[in-house]
């Protein structure tokens, strides 16, 4: 496949295009440019102008800040399906956060000229848009609302529910995350890994948390998935 031959297929799972016909997919899979990236690489840092939005058609990303001493705060993970570097497209301000694929990625750029375009030409596509960028300040004001309310143990009780969105075959009582490393999963929480990997061992003597791999399954009756 040519970087500038998207095909129409890889489209039709990625929810921001969901309700448009073979017509519409084709012309968008015209305009989409194909770029691969290894795991741990840079897309965009924090600061920087914005031309190009991506849309994930295979692999990880983390959306990350940094303090001023250099710790990172995990604000998002985003997999296949997902899309990001939307804001600064649409607001002309730097980009808010930086980019960094945790996984061999597959991304879709979409430039800013076209992404603006096709708002503008499809009420679905916008819609879509709007939903999603809802749905994440409902996130961010639970982030925000679990940072100065909670301790670390309910915090990340807080991540590993939200993270939770895949069946677990075996249990059908339990949802499972991605694969994530306790230092994913302080830079999420907003601890130390040493923090997390006590809480971690708590949760699990509990019996509320499990772990297979690196996965970790959740009670399905805690678990909130989009
Ligand atoms: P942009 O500002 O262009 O570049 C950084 C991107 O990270 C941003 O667009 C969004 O796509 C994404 N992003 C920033 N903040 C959040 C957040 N709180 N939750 C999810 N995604 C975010």
């Amino acid at each position: 496949m040519g970087s500038m031959d998207v095909r129409i297929e890889a489209l039709r799972s990625i929810p921001l295009f969901a309700n448009l016909d073979e017509g519409d997919l084709s012309d968008i899979a015209g305009l989409l440019i194909e770029r691969k990236f290894p795991r741990d690489a840079v897309i965009f840092e924090e600061g920087t102008l914005g031309d190009y939005m991506y849309l994930i058609q295979d692999g990880q990303v983390k959306v990350t800040k940094m303090s001023e001493d250099g710790r990172e705060k995990i604000l998002e993970i985003f997999g296949a399906g997902d899309f990001f570097g939307e804001m600064s497209l649409l607001d002309r301000e730097p980009r808010s956060a930086s980019i960094k694929t945790t996984q061999a990625c597959v991304l879709l750029a979409l430039s800013r000229q076209d992404f603006l375009g096709l708002l503008r030409n499809s009420p679905e596509v916008c819609m879509q848009v709007v939903h999603e960028l809802s749905r994440r300040v409902r996130e961010a004001d639970e982030q925000i609302r679990a940072l100065l309310f909670e301790r670390v143990e309910g915090r990340t009780r807080q991540i590993l529910r939200r993270m939770a969105r895949e069946e677990a075959p075996g249990h059908p009582d339990r949802r499972a995350t991605d694969a994530i490393t306790h230092q994913q999963l302080a830079d999420l929480v907003g601890t130390s890994r040493e923090t997390i990997t006590r809480v971690i061992k708590e949760l699990k003597h509990e019996g509320w948390l499990q772990q297979s791999g690196k996965q970790y399954l959740v009670p399905v009756a805690d678990a909130d998935p989009r």
